[in-house]
């Protein structure tokens, strides 16, 4: 098992796996919107391979203060192996290496049981309320 970053090769599979483990895609989920998102922090945005099979994937970015975690997801038949974990561990040694000094994710309400998994990361809940508008 390896990790390496994303291509936009990669494009088809990530899109299946996200669909796979149940994660919401949005219209920035394009194979555009993922080639303007490798323009930044590519090093962030990386997938877990085993035998040149996508396994898991996760896109970090870095806003310069924080460093956001996005459609963090582990195939399901390889779920509850701590390959999220290592997910979680490597993104953070990245970020740490740029200079980050916190990581922020959000969860959809739909997938609260998974605060679980992130508390177990050392992750913790701030209530706050989160606004969001799209530019047309
Ligand atoms: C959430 C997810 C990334 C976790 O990856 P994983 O490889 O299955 O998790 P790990 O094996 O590394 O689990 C680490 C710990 O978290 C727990 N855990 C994992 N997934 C959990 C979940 N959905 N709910 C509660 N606890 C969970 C495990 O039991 C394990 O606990 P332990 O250390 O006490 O044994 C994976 O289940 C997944 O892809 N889920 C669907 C997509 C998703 O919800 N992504 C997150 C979007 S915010």
């Amino acid at each position: 098992m390896k990790f390496r970053e994303f291509t936009l090769n990669d494009y088809e599979s990530v899109i299946d796996l996200w669909k796979l483990a149940g994660l919401k895609l949005s219209r920035s989920d394009t194979y555009e919107g993922l080639k303007v998102k490798l323009k930044r922090d590519p090093d962030l945005f990386f997938v877990l391979e085993e035998q040149n099979r996508i396994i898991a994937v996760v896109m970090g970015s870095f806003d310069g203060r924080r460093g956001w975690i996005n459609h963090l997801a582990v195939h399901p038949e390889y779920q509850g192996k701590k390959l999220g974990q290592q997910i979680i561990d490597e993104l953070q040694r990245r970020f740490k290496k740029i200079g980050c000094e916190k990581m922020n994710l959000l969860i959809e309400l739909s997938n609260e049981n998974v605060q679980s998994f992130y508390e177990k990361q050392g992750f913790k809940k701030h209530d706050l309320i989160f606004m969001e508008k799209w530019i047309t």
